[in-house]
């Protein structure tokens, strides 16, 4: 889609302008007396346009030839940026219902603390023009934004750009995720990974297959995908447009679809699984828009990818495997396979010597039950590190909430058959997960984000959701 600035001339077929409950007589100030006929003054006066948080009103100026669509904030200072997507979402999606070309959209009456609402704007637009079925024909073309006069038109230009790149990493993300276990399979994510290159000379793909993982002892990794006939495969992209600097790495659990293995899971929404790679499609979509926007800073993406199936070659509760790292790990439960492919992928990633390692995983189903759907669960064995990645879930509004890593969680993972068990005691299993994982990252600064809960919706709008690609671009630019 294009986007450019609105001016006194553009013409759109709607104008989307943001209205507060508290403040709805401004609205004939905001787009000037008069446009409006006595239809709407009459129409605020009997409440039917009443700013409240989620309701749309669509108004027709037939003097002037305009169309609006009025989306309601509630009261102005407690708005978040929850709620401004949310809104704007749901009048694009409106949009979209109609053979719409093009739209305006009015920021000059947004202001949320720390949130460039102008780049969270183009993101939530861009985000409905995705749809995993291709039939569904989309027709809006142009999208013009009304900003205030002191963002200079360079300014603007540079969130643009900006704001495409990570949406389109965003969507990326989220189509990865939505195509079917069948499909995407570990060969597939490799490949898709490597088609990344094709956009920034700085960017470079090296897939390892199983025989080289072999020569690397990555036994831990391997043990999950010795059920399944999909190889496993280790993806790593490398975005190093700058000489000599140490790289942020990011580790993507890759788990094109976790049946449980032996430990089998029950068949209600097992079809959600195939979202179990939604880690390593979160770190493909984030490279892409790190090399989209041609972003200065080093950045190394690590895919984990395999397939965990139960068969006569799967491994069994009670195996013990050797990782990588030397560290031995007796597979309790062949249902916590994520840990297995991520301490590998982990230990690996050291060899870049890494400014921080950030791992994203659809870990745990105690994550989505102690979190619920809202944040992804943090954790991290640095304070400031840990800091760096709140204040990038504040600007983006891809939230995150903090968990601990007590010594005790490391005690249940104790085990008389080999260094460490893979799964913890039956309560506070994101943490003893997590704890897990901290054992193969204790030299580095390190975070692990659960995102369980957070990278895809159920029900009406099920699909993939990219989180958490805003937060790790807003990271990778904002530590350079
Ligand atoms: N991929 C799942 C976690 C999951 C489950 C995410 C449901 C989202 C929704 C993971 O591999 C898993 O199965 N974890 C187990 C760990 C347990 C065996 C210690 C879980 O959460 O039940
Ligand atoms: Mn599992
Ligand atoms: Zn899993």
């Amino acid at each position: 889609m294009k986007y450019i600035r609105n001016s006194k001339n553009s013409k759109s077929d709607y104008n989307l302008v943001f209205i507060y409950e508290d403040k709805l007589t401004s609205i004939i100030r905001t787009i000037g007396k008069g446009i409006l006929n006595d239809d709407f003054k009459s129409a605020v006066k009997q409440k039917l346009v009443s700013g409240k948080a989620g309701s749309t009103n669509i108004f027709s100026s037939k003097i002037y030839d305009k169309n609006y669509i009025f989306i309601g904030l509630g009261e102005k200072d407690k708005l978040d940026i929850q709620k401004f997507e949310k809104c704007l979402n749901a009048a694009l999606k409106i949009i979209n219902n109609y053979n719409i070309s093009s739209i305006s959209i009015d920021l000059t009456d947004v202001n949320i603390k720390n949130y460039n609402h102008i780049k969270g704007a183009i993101i939530e637009t861009e985000k409905t023009q995705y749809n995993y079925k291709s039939s569904t024909k989309l027709t809006l073309k142009e999208c013009s934004l009304k900003v205030s006069t002191s963002v200079t038109t360079s300014k603007l230009n540079a969130i643009k750009e900006e704001s495409i790149a990570v949406a389109n990493g965003l969507n990326t993300a989220r189509r990865l995720g939505d195509t079917p276990p069948n499909i995407c399979h570990p060969t597939f994510l490799a490949k898709e990974a490597k088609k990344l290159e094709k956009i920034n000379k700085n960017l470079k793909v090296e897939i390892l297959n199983e025989k080289q993982m072999q020569s690397l002892k990555m036994g831990s990794l391997l043990s999950v995908s010795q059920g399944s006939k999909q190889p496993a495969k280790l993806v790593i992209i490398k975005y190093m447009p700058i000489k000599k600097k140490r790289p942020i790495v990011l580790v993507g659990k890759g788990i094109t679809f976790d049946t449980g293995g032996i430990s089998l899971k029950p068949s209600p929404s097992m079809d959600e699984m195939k979202y179990d790679m939604s880690g390593a499609g979160s770190v493909i979509g984030t490279m892409q828009a790190c090399a989209e926007m041609n972003l200065k800073n080093n950045v190394i993406g690590i895919l984990a990818c395999a397939e965990n199936m139960p068969s006569s070659t799967a491994t069994r509760p009670g195996d013990v495997v050797t990782s990588m790292s030397g560290i031995t790990i007796e597979i309790l439960n062949t249902d916590a396979e994520g840990r297995l492919v991520l301490c590998d992928a982990l230990t690996f990633s050291k060899k870049y010597k890494p400014r921080y390692i950030l791992d994203m995983a659809t870990l745990t189903g105690a994550c989505l039950v102690g979190l619920g759907k809202y944040p992804s669960g943090l954790f991290s064995n640095n304070d400031d590190l840990t800091s760096r990645i709140k204040e990038s879930a504040d600007r983006t509004g891809d939230r995150v909430w903090q968990l601990p890593l007590y010594n005790d969680y490391f005690e249940e993972l104790k085990t008389n058959f080999a260094d460490i068990q893979n799964i913890g005691g039956r309560y506070g299993g994101a943490i003893t997960a997590a704890a897990f994982l901290a054992n193969f990252t204790e030299d580095e600064k390190w975070a692990h984000l659960d995102i369980a809960g957070t990278a895809w919706d159920t029900g009406n709008d099920k699909g993939s959701t990219g989180r958490p690609v805003k937060l790790l671009t807003d990271f990778v630019t904002s530590n350079k």
